[in-house]
């Protein structure tokens, strides 16, 4: 959750004061606002939003703002408190450092300028449709126009998040991220894989070592987090926070369950959950996601959560295999009463 001091466990980095190091990382086409505060509660430090185009808000793109929405306060449930969703990185991303730059100032002259946590650099990204803009894995080849970037976007006062992975090369890779440390990035997360790698082969800690010993207390991690050891490992080589992806798609209780090894007071609920307990999560997601997005985003959510959160429970194979046939939410949350 939000916190404006520091609090026992915190972290202070990337210009934000943060409950732990364990944050879910951009996930496009997953980290909508209901997903977002799904792990929240699950005690993900930080999140992402989806990844958001420059253009797209420059042009008032319908699609591209309903990227920055929120859900709001949860009335059914008598939650009415504001800090359902732990700080917000706002994930964004263009080919072009004005753009960007006016890209932002529109998303928080939309929102205010106190919604998102950081301004987030997508410079990671490597699917041609947004490395053909020249954004995303594009920019590592145009350290120019990424340090640019960089900088403009610090100007507008918030802190500045920027995603990158690993060049072939371990030098070059350490001076594009010194180069986006002293344009003024508060963060720079590393995910050790070359940009034509995509998600494929493993990703390298020694570059993310490297990195994180020469430019301490600004690197994270990404790359290859699905057990505690893999989030102990890289806080052990001196990253301020590790980021879970496919990990926390296929389980989101390695959130709890690492934090609890690090020593955070974690519920039971949360930390050894039963059947009953995750269904009743599943549930709920499945309700606030109607809120957000209408009854088919949330069955396409629920339907991309519902392995990794019953992994390893009584019966979650059948309980997917009838989940699977079915289309309708309240045909699936009925599904997920039994
Ligand atoms: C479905 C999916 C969507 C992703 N979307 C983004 C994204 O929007 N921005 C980004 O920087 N990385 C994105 N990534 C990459 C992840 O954030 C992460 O860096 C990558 O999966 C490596 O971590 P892992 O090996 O632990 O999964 C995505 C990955 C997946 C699997």
């Amino acid at each position: 959750m939000s916190e404006t001091e520091p609090g026992p466990g915190s972290v202070t980095v990337g210009g934000l004061i943060l409950a732990n190091p364990l944050w879910l990382a951009p996930l496009a086409g997953v980290t909508t606002a209901p997903a977002r505060e799904f792990f929240s509660r699950l005690g993900a430090g930080l999140t992402h939003t989806e990844m958001v185009s420059c253009a797209g808000l420059l042009q008032g793109n319908l699609k591209t703002q309903n990227m920055l929405n929120f859900l709001p306060k949860d009335k059914e449930s008598g939650d009415f408190s504001d800090l359902l969703e732990s700080p917000v990185v706002l994930q964004l991303f263009s080919g072009d450092a004005d753009r960007m730059t006016r890209g932002a100032q529109a998303a928080v002259a939309r929102l205010g300028p106190h919604r998102f946590a950081a301004l987030g650099i997508n410079m990671a990204c490597p699917m041609p449709k947004v490395t053909r803009q020249g954004a995303g894995a594009a920019l590592m080849k145009t350290p120019k126009t990424a340090f640019e970037m960089t900088r403009s976007l610090k100007r507008l006062g918030l802190p500045v998040w920027v995603k990158t992975r690993r060049l072939s090369e371990i030098p070059e890779t350490l001076r594009f991220v010194d180069g986006l440390v002293e344009a003024g990035a508060d963060n720079v997360c590393v995910h050790g894989r070359t940009p034509p790698q995509r998600y494929e082969g493993q990703a390298d800690r020694q570059v993310v070592t490297w990195a994180a010993a020469r430019f301490p207390g600004k690197i994270s991690a990404s790359g290859d987090v699905y057990a505690v050891e893999d989030i102990e490992e890289y806080l052990g080589m001196g990253c301020v926070g590790v980021m879970l992806a496919r990990g926390a798609l296929a389980d989101p209780y390695l959130f709890p369950q690492a934090l609890s090894a690090l020593g955070y007071p974690i519920p039971l609920a949360l930390k050894n959950p039963t059947r009953e307990q995750r269904l009743e999560q599943l549930k709920r997601l499945g309700e606030r996601a109607r809120q957000f997005c209408g009854t088919r985003g949330a069955v396409v959510l629920i339907k991309r959560l519902m392995a990794g959160a019953l992994k390893g429970t009584r019966g979650s194979r059948e309980l997917r295999r009838r989940a699977g046939s079915t289309t309708d939410l309240n045909e699936l949350l009925e599904v997920l009463k039994t």
